[in-house]
């Protein structure tokens, strides 16, 4: 079954052809970063105009590239949340004129659920049941994956991403949108010990996250430090900022996995591109006798691919959508 995809949540501009959920036969990306990078992150309206820019070019190469035309394509995903609204909309807009064009059915894939799927295009023999550790620039949280359409949040951050963190604290420290590679960079090589920085401890559900009062104590040492014109350390500040951030993540993740029993965790979205994190988990997991699995990191950061690729599965479910589908900017895994 081909599936053709869509994604534009953010600001990747992708379409791909998935075979049977697990075969690529194209994955076509624009990414608008360079455009976004000027303002220090993402403009929603700009983003939203850049995809209309690109969407119907990006689908003429997703098609050529795989080698079909529109009519041996079997149905049309699209990611319809969460993300931003107006971004969001020129790929659930296009998707549902694509379906009803081609008089095929149409799939609304959650954005998450495609990030978690990444791993089915790397690893064949991934099949749920399995944790997955959900680490992107708009969501982190720990999902237990019964099933390829049955999923449950086990914790979450409460306020800040994990990728929104180190987005916030590079953009601090004068680095280039979006700042979690540019942060790794710098961290080769520091101490992460070197400056104290806090570990939330959520009340109520423990394998919650937080991440704001790590970016605010990040960001207040940094500027008191230009104040009095003492010199940082910023190797050693990266690296002690991501330290924190992996603290928050490894060990909830192990937790999780020890109260469900599951021996299988899988890390998607962006932030699982991060080597100390991977690193951290390899670790972690080998200690709990925990098998893991990493992305690569081309399937990291958004793609339609994942999307292509989750849509079998939802389609296989019996998940359909009509030109009623709408995108929101919040939804439920
Ligand atoms: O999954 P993604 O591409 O987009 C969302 O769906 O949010 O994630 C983007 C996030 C950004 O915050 C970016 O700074 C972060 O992933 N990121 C990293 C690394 N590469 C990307 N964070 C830490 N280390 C990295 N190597």
């Amino acid at each position: 079954m081909l599936i053709l995809a869509f994604e534009s949540s953010c600001d990747e501009t992708a379409v791909a052809v998935v075979k049977d959920g697990r075969t690529v036969l194209s994955d076509a990306i624009l990414s608008q970063v360079d455009v976004h990078a000027i303002y220090g992150g993402v403009v929603p309206e700009i983003a939203s105009r850049k995809h209309v820019e690109a969407i119907a070019a990006l689908t003429d190469r997703a098609l050529a590239e795989a080698g079909v035309t529109r009519d041996g394509i079997d149905a049309v995903a699209v990611t319809y949340g969460p993300g931003l609204i107006g971004a969001l909309l020129v790929a659930v807009n296009f998707a549902k004129s694509a379906a009803l064009a081609l008089g095929k059915p149409l799939i609304p894939v959650h954005h998450l659920r495609g990030h978690i799927a990444a791993n089915y295009l790397a690893f064949p023999e991934l099949e749920p049941p399995f944790l997955a550790l959900c680490i992107s620039g708009g969501n982190s949280m720990i999902v237990d994956v019964a099933g390829y359409t049955d999923m449950t949040i086990l914790g979450a951050t409460r306020d800040d991403a994990a990728g929104e963190c180190f987005d916030k604290i590079a953009r601090v420290l004068g680095l280039p949108y979006p700042g979690g590679k540019p942060l790794e960079d710098l961290s080769q090589g520091g101490d992460p010990e070197k400056y104290a920085l806090p570990r939330a401890k959520a009340a109520g559900n423990d394998l919650d996250m937080s991440f704001s009062g790590l970016k605010t104590a990040a960001v207040n040492l940094v500027h008191n430090a230009r104040q009095k014109g003492e010199a940082l350390d910023l190797p050693s500040l990266a690296a002690s900022v991501t330290a924190a951030v992996s603290d928050e993540l490894v060990p909830r993740a192990m937790e999780a996995a020890k109260r469900t029993g599951r021996k299988i965790l899988v890390a998607a979205g962006g932030v699982a591109a991060n080597r100390t994190i991977r690193g951290d988990l390899e670790r972690a997991c080998r200690e709990n006798g925990i098998t893991l699995y990493l992305p690569p990191l081309r399937l990291c950061g958004d793609n339609g691919a994942m999307i292509g690729s989750q849509a079998y599965y939802e389609y296989l479910a019996g998940v359909r959508a009509d030109s009623s589908l709408n995108a929101f900017a919040n939804l439920e895994i």
